[in-house]
């Protein structure tokens, strides 16, 4: 008897279903002429169908000495922008202040859809920042005026001793909000769509305008 062949890693990864069986079709040539109108439409869908963190997005950023940096963040907001939260003291933060341009990629995996949005970040104004903070659950809150972010933890007993500190703080005063807390805003002007097909790579929508208040020219990519 011989032995069964040993499975290589590329067989285990070739096992991973590449698509889901059902996907909404979608053609260049019914796609609505604004692609964040698109993006709110996909997001209320996953919202529907439950999708966990289906709002998640990766944001890609350039350090100051020119490497990409990619991280997850939550999508806070929507409407000519693409709003998102974090402390300007962070790696992104301080990507965003040298070199003000990004790129988010949602991915949902349950329907095969992608979309990349380009654009230059602006913060908001302070109010904002405020606002978005003072809305967050208190341990969020609490997380952040711990700060650190980054930052080596030498001693990991430290951590439930500063959070009930910092959770203290969040009670006691509820509308501090920390200096570096920023909401951001990336307006795009560059949108990459892909919607995946059952039977091929799918199509790809390229969505492209000169700046924020001008229309989006649409063309249909080879995907
Ligand atoms: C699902 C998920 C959502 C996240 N959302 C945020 C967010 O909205 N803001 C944030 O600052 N970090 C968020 N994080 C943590 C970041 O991915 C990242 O680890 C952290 O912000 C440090 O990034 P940086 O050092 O590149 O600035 C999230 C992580 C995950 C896994």
């Amino acid at each position: 008897m011989t032995d069964a062949p040993a499975r290589s890693f590329r067989d285990v990864l070739r096992d991973i279903p590449t698509r889901p069986t059902e996907m909404p079709p979608l053609r260049a040539a019914d796609a609505p002429a604004d692609p964040l109108r698109l993006l709110r439409r996909w997001l209320e869908e996953e919202s529907e169908r439950q999708t966990p963190v289906a709002h998640a997005f990766a944001l890609a950023t350039v350090s100051p000495t020119g490497i990409p940096q990619v991280r997850t963040v939550i999508l806070k907001d929507l409407d000519d922008a693409v709003w998102f939260a974090t402390p300007s003291t962070s790696a992104k933060g301080q990507a965003i202040s040298n070199t003000p341009i990004a790129e988010a990629s949602f991915y949902w995996a349950s329907t095969g859809r992608q979309m990349r949005l380009r654009g230059f970040v602006e913060a908001a104004p302070r109010e904002v920042s405020k606002a978005d903070f003072t809305a967050r659950h208190p341990k969020a809150r609490a997380g952040v005026i711990i700060g650190r972010q980054g930052l080596e933890r030498d001693d990991p007993a430290e951590v439930e001793r500063l959070y009930d500190e910092a959770l203290a703080t969040v009670e006691k005063n509820p509308d501090q909000v920390p200096e570096e807390w920023t909401a951001y805003c990336l307006i795009p002007d560059h949108v990459d769509v892909v919607q995946l097909r059952p039977a091929s790579d799918g199509e790809r929508i390229d969505y492209s305008r000169p700046g924020k208040s001008a229309a989006w020219t649409v063309r249909d990519l080879w995907p």
